[in-house]
């Protein structure tokens, strides 16, 4: 059997917890071609020149082996259409431009930033419910429920709800995994879980237009931008999109956070006593620990030369973010981690006109959350390191992070009961 390549040994799920030398072992070839045909760029700049370069797709029907046609799901409803992840412009670019309406800046601006002082209750509710435990998971006891109930109470998804949901984004996300099957097959499975969890955001969508809230799906069904509103596929493609988008990553954030800082115990007190070193930290943790690796889902529509190679028309694509992150031609002393760093532009939210839509949330949950945990957690001590990973190369991060602590200091607390929205 032909020895394994670097970007296989990198899928291997045994390279989980510190897949970093072998992206270094991957950069000495900006742009390697996989025996499968996959080119994997795993440079900086060439990364960036890909992801502002109108010649590649994220649509998966530019894959030749569709043959221009998603797969049909064999059972259950039909899926949803393509969301604009998944869309080229000028499509991609009227469905964001739609979304970002009840969303954020220019239109609601102050909706992510009024939501601080909730988002600052609820986690303060669930560190004040570690009380009595010298244990915790990390994972479990507060990286995963605080971002699900955040793009649950934005999007208006009733809390006793939220466990379904759960389940759909988990296997929407394994969709993206390239070793759980071919492309054809993954994108088949993503239909079926679609077309449930479409089927149960229409019956949502119904309760919102009956009873408009001031929520996300309620300003999705009534924003009209230049080329009129959303259609009622297009509203629950989106609606799936953010809740997906918006769960696994930014438990990830979080929970890689709080491991980097237990390794990094001065960085760690530093956290608890200077609340300026909040912003540039959680910048650094997206460089550092960046929630997603690889973005898998691109093609070339052209051939394109980029780092003295040729990548044909046709080819997929497979772009290594947390490689890029780690580049010594774009950042000095790559694998120090330094929350001083000014000169930051990492690739964590990736780049270009998918840029992560979320990222004002996802950093101002992040803002909140590790700061509060470094303050009240008394003594805090990793159980395990590395801790235990989940298997999925693409993004992903522990399946458990277990704490040992002395006590849980008192809340600073102020009360508030909902979200403000500031518009
Ligand atoms: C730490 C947390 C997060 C990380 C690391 C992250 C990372 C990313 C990355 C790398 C992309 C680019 C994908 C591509 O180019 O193919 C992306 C896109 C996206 N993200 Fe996030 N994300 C996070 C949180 C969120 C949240 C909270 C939401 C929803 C509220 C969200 C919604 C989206 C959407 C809708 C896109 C697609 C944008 C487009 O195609 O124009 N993300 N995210």
């Amino acid at each position: 059997m032909a020895e394994a390549s670097v970007y296989e040994r990198v899928l291997d799920p045994a390279s989980r917890a510190n897949p970093f030398p072998l992206y270094a072992e991957l950069r000495k070839t900006p742009v390697r071609r996989e025996a499968d045909g996959t080119y994997v760029v795993s440079t900086y700049h060439e990364i960036t020149a890909l992801l502002h370069d109108p010649r590649v797709s994220t649509d998966p029907r530019s894959r030749p082996e569709l043959g221009g046609a998603l797969p049909v799901p064999e059972d259950g409803p039909p899926g949803l259409p393509l969301p604009f992840i998944n869309r080229d412009p000028p499509v991609h670019d009227q469905l964001r431009e739609l979304a970002m309406r009840p969303f954020g800046p220019p239109c609601t601006p102050g909706r992510i930033d009024g939501m601080r002082p909730w988002l600052t209750d609820i986690t303060t509710g669930l560190i004040d419910s570690f009380a009595g435990k010298h244990r915790i998971d990390i994972v479990e006891d507060f990286a995963y429920p605080l971002p699900v109930i955040a793009i649950c109470q934005i999007l208006g998804v009733p809390r006793e709800d939220q466990p379904r949901f759960s389940h759909w984004a988990d296997a929407l996300i394994a969709a993206v995994d390239p070793t759980t099957g071919t492309f054809e097959e993954r994108q088949r499975r993503r239909e079926r879980v679609n077309g449930d969890l479409g089927q149960y955001l229409n019956g949502l969508a119904d309760a919102h237009a009956r009873q408009p809230g001031d929520d996300l799906i309620s300003g999705l069904l009534t924003e009209t931008g230049p080329q009129g509103p959303m259609s009622r596929e297009d509203l629950l493609s989106t609606s799936a999109l953010l809740l997906v988008a918006g769960h696994e990553t930014t438990v990830n954030l979080i929970t890689r956070g709080m491991l980097t800082l237990l390794r990094h115990p001065d960085v760690l007190d530093r956290l608890r006593r200077e609340p300026g070193l909040t912003t540039p930290l959680v910048e650094e943790l997206l460089r550092y620990e960046p929630p997603v690796h690889i973005l898998p889902n691109r093609t070339t529509l052209a051939d394109i030369d980029v780092a003295d190679t040729t990548i044909p028309e046709g080819s997929p694509l497979a772009l290594m973010l947390a490689a890029g992150n780690r580049d010594p031609g774009r950042f000095p002393d790559p694998d120090r981690f330094d929350p001083d760093r000014t000169d930051n532009a990492h690739l964590g939210f990736g780049s270009g006109i998918h840029y992560c839509f979320g990222a004002p949330l996802a950093r101002t949950e992040a803002q909140v959350a590790l700061p509060e945990l470094a303050r009240r957690l008394v003594n805090p001590r990793l159980v395990a390191d590395p801790p235990p990973y989940r298997p999925n190369p693409v993004l992903g991060g522990p399946r458990h992070l277990l704490v040992d602590l002395e006590t849980v200091a008192p809340a600073e607390r102020a009360v508030r009961t909902s979200p403000g929205v500031s518009p």
